[in-house]
């Protein structure tokens, strides 16, 4: 893709549907209309896989946001869910990064899809993992366990998250090196980018965790900001409201556990009519697999 149409793909027709929730889209019932075609298919691990669609020409969405996909049932009923969009906004294809819950009614057929598959995928997107809703800062730190990893792998591909700020800290956290596999593809990836490499290598610092294994960092994200021991890996300051930004997409524990911590700091959450200092979005609902 050029700069032209790199350009050109930004998201200024977007509506502004952030104050929407999640309630407000539908989680079935319509029959299958809006349809794209599966382009590629990676499987991670035995529960983690990526896939890439083909893009409508009118499908627009700001980094970080979701959208609802989904299958047609053997009835024809559409079973859709909610998907970060994990591909960057000037991208001529959509990407999106999957967790595999075995009796899940979506993603146990999800798992099977193969390139020229169709899937469902509704035009609105929304959420709170936007640029927007956040205060100018210095530095922005991606906080993400697991498939939380998705909206951050749309914002690392923005340039205007790389005009914002500074410096960039994504912090992904697993359970196994192995579900790290997708987070450290799509940073590599980043960095050699004829178009947003240089912005990439220079600003954004990757941080990736694991808690069940050995590795060359592990231990809970909560951890590494409670014991200071992410910043002065980094040789960064402490967290400071002054100068940070958050964002976090992981487990309602994840979430509420960092908040409270923020909170204790002073930091304030942002939304699109008061922009703060961090904004918070659950990777799924429910307490995992
Ligand atoms: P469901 O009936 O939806 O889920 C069954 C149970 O599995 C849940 O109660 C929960 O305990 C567990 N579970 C569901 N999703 C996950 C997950 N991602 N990680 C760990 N445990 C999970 N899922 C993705 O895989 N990728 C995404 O980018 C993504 N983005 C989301 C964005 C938002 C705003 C929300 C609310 C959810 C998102 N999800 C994402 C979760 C997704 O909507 C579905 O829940 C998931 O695809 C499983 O669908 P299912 O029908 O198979 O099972
Ligand atoms: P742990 O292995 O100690 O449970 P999961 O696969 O269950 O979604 O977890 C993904 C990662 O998030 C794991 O490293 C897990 O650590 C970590 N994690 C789960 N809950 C929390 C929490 N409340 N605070 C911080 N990290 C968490």
């Amino acid at each position: 893709m050029t700069m032209t149409q790199f350009q050109n793909h930004s998201p200024l027709a977007a509506p502004d549907q952030v104050n929407k929730s999640l309630a407000s889209f539908s989680k079935g019932g319509n029959n299958a209309t809006d349809q794209v075609k599966v382009t590629a298919v990676t499987h991670w691990t035995d529960k983690l896989f990526s896939f890439q669609t083909d893009r409508p020409p009118s499908f627009r969405f700001q980094s970080g946001e979701f959208a609802m996909i989904g299958l047609a049932d053997n009835d024809g009923k559409a079973v859709t869910r909610a998907y970060s969009i994990a591909s960057p906004h000037w991208d001529d294809h959509l990407e999106f990064y999957s967790i595999i819950v075995p009796d899940g009614p979506l993603t146990s057929r999800l798992r099977h899809i193969q390139i020229g598959d169709d899937i469902i995928l509704r035009p609105k997107t929304t959420g709170t993992l936007n640029l927007a809703r956040l205060r100018d800062g210095k530095r922005l730190y991606l906080l993400a366990t697991g498939t939380g990893f998705a909206p951050f792998a749309s914002l690392i591909r923005d340039p205007e998250t790389y005009e914002r700020f500074d410096e960039v800290i994504l912090v992904h956290g697993c359970r196994t090196i192995a579900e790290l596999g997708y987070s450290q593809k799509i940073v590599a990836d980043s960095r050699a980018h004829p178009l947003i490499g240089e912005m990439v290598t220079a600003q954004l610092h990757y941080v990736p965790s694991v808690t069940r294994e050995n590795f060359t960092q592990t231990g809970r994200i909560t951890t590494l900001l409670a014991d200071g021991k992410l910043a002065s890996s980094l040789s960064l300051p402490p967290l400071d409201a002054d100068f940070d930004r958050i964002m976090i997409c992981g487990s309602i524990g994840l979430n509420q556990d960092i908040a409270a911590h923020l909170l204790a700091k002073n930091f304030q959450e942002g939304n699109l009519s008061s922009p703060g200092d961090y904004v918070i979005e659950r990777a799924f609902v429910g307490d995992g697999i």
